[in-house]
């Protein structure tokens, strides 16, 4: 099926920004000896990327709303359309020069998810869906979630709070329990990556609370359209609200939820 004009528009803007950060990222790996370190370089690298999707949509756009990690919320004539954008997302991998961060762009119409592209310029790989029109790969590749039906035989993917942020102990009772029933835990440091991994079948589910709306919208979108199954916490569909997900396919879901219900908080 081909990408409608919105997806298209999505891409071009992903694909542009990831030219820009891609080339910023060469040059963090030889900052990395500095001693004043690349973190201003980076957040310079952050805003740039925002900048040209900004300068993408808007003008293909003009009426969209946006919210946006750096700049925030953008208001637009046009209520029913609001552009979600992280354009960095694993920020803390990009300054340490682990090449494992990407940009998220989700379209959100009439308070629904319905199209997200999330791009990894260093793997050149882009994620892209839209719904009711399936999931794709580098628009080549159809996405699907994995089919594995037991926790014992599932990769889980996570996120760690860092300091400064609350819920270590919670993450830690957590992660104590679902390590004991699944094959391995992972950790990537971009939620982003994690929703378009798991849609592309490589994890077989995810937890994580304290997200952002631009951490989540558009691998939603994903999730959903590779066949997997998303709630927040509480099996409910609060998700970019509470900033909490339980995500997989049915079975993994099902079982991954019922583990973190089981621990106190
Ligand atoms: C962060 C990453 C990380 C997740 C954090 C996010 P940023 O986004 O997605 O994996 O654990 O909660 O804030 O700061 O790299 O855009
Ligand atoms: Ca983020
Ligand atoms: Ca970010």
């Amino acid at each position: 099926m081909p990408a409608s004009a919105l997806l298209t528009l999505m891409t071009t803007a992903a694909r542009k920004a990831g030219r820009s950060l891609a080339r910023d990222f060469g040059a963090v790996e030889n900052l990395q000896v500095s001693v004043k370190g690349p973190g201003d370089f980076v957040s310079t690298a952050d805003h740039k990327a925002e900048d040209i999707i900004f300068t993408e949509l808007s003008k293909a756009r003009p009426d969209y709303c946006f919210q946006m990690e750096e700049r925030g919320v953008i208001e637009g004539a046009d209520k029913s359309h609001r552009w979600i954008v992280d354009p960095l997302d694993g920020t803390t991998n990009f300054l340490h020069g682990i090449p494992l961060f990407c940009i998220s762009i989700g379209l959100e119409r009439d308070g629904e998810m319905v199209a997200g592209v999330i791009y990894n310029p260093i793997m050149d790989e882009l994620f892209s869906a839209e719904k009711g029109r399936g999931a794709y790969l580098n628009d080549q590749r159809r996405l699907q979630v994995a089919a594995r039906k037991d926790l014992s035989n599932a990769v889980i993917t996570t996120g760690i709070p860092h300091r400064g942020r609350s819920g270590h102990e919670r993450f830690l009772r957590e992660t104590a329990a679902v390590m004991k029933q699944c094959s391995g835990i992972r950790r990537t440091g971009s939620a982003a990556l994690d929703m378009a991994w798991l849609a592309a079948g490589r994890f077989d589910g995810y937890w994580k609370h304290g997200l952002s709306p631009w951490d989540l919208a558009a691998g939603l979108v994903l999730i959903r359209e590779a066949s997997g199954c998303v709630s927040d916490m509480d099996g409910g569909m609060n998700i970019i609200q509470s900033g909490s997900i339980i995500a997989g396919n049915p079975h993994v879901h099902n079982m991954l939820a019922g583990t973190l219900k089981s621990i106190e908080t």
